[in-house]
């Protein structure tokens, strides 16, 4: 599904002091399951994110989506894809704080509204978020709630697949667990990438993809070395 080749990215790379984020990373990523992708803070993995999620453009080499080449398409075409294909997930849960749980959601959606709301109910059900809980404002949720319903946000329009940079930075370990189960779940039939710097949160990855330093340091699938 996405392929990267020589995939290189220079920050300031009109300046002196240039800062190599990605340095010629070849990786395939399969079409469903879930991928952790681990490593030190500033080893690139938010910048690999982006770049697969269209929101940079590669300074070098090539990042592929199903064969498209995502370094040569239109703005209109990365909106397209960022609208219906991908869904994101960031370490910080950005809901409107005066909506509710479930306004929060049914705000994301491409349905009509009426659509919208029972999708958004049967999401959160699936993720263990109780009826009770739909109406209240992030305020009034657990940290692990919000970002379960940030995460029903995401899943809205049926992403294929869910980018999360750090979900579970700000959690503790219960919810952090929580949060890994609804996206572990959602990974059976989509692709799921996880930015974590904590090992134990993707010990159920199907794919772990190590980083160091702009590289790809390692490639574990399975519980398998490759
Ligand atoms: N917008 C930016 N401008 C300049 N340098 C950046 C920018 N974003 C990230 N970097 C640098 O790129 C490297 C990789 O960063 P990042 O992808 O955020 O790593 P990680 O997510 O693993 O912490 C780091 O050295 C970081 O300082
Ligand atoms: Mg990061």
């Amino acid at each position: 599904m996405f392929e990267l080749k020589d995939a290189t990215m220079i920050y300031d790379i009109d300046k002196e002091e240039k800062v190599y984020a990605m340095k010629g990373i070849d990786l395939v990523l399969p079409d469903k399951g879930l991928v952790g992708v681990i490593g030190p803070s500033g080893s690139g993995k938010s910048t690999m994110m982006y770049v697969l999620s269209t929101l940079k453009k590669l300074t070098g080499g090539d990042v592929t989506y199903n064969g498209e080449s995502l370094n040569s398409i239109s703005e209109k075409r990365c909106q397209e894809l960022r609208r219906s294909e991908f869904g994101f997930v960031f370490q910080r849960h950005y809901l409107i704080p005066y909506m509710s749980a479930l306004d929060n959601a049914v705000l994301a959606s491409l349905d009509p509204v009426s659509k919208a709301r029972s999708k958004a109910e049967a999401i959160f059900d699936d993720i263990g978020i109780k009826k009770s809980e739909l109406s209240k404002i992030p305020a009034k949720l657990s940290g692990g709630q919000r970002q379960r319903v940030a995460i029903a946000r995401a899943m809205m329009n049926d992403p294929r697949v869910l980018f999360a940079d750090e979900p579970t930075a700000s959690l503790d370990h219960e919810n952090a667990y929580m949060v890994m189960d609804c996206l572990k779940e959602y990974s059976k039939d989509r692709l799921v990438i996880v930015i974590t710097h904590d090992h134990s949160i993707i010990k159920d990855a199907d794919m772990i993809v190590e980083m160091w330093d702009g590289t790809v340091s390692g490639i574990r699938k399975n519980g398998g070395e490759e």
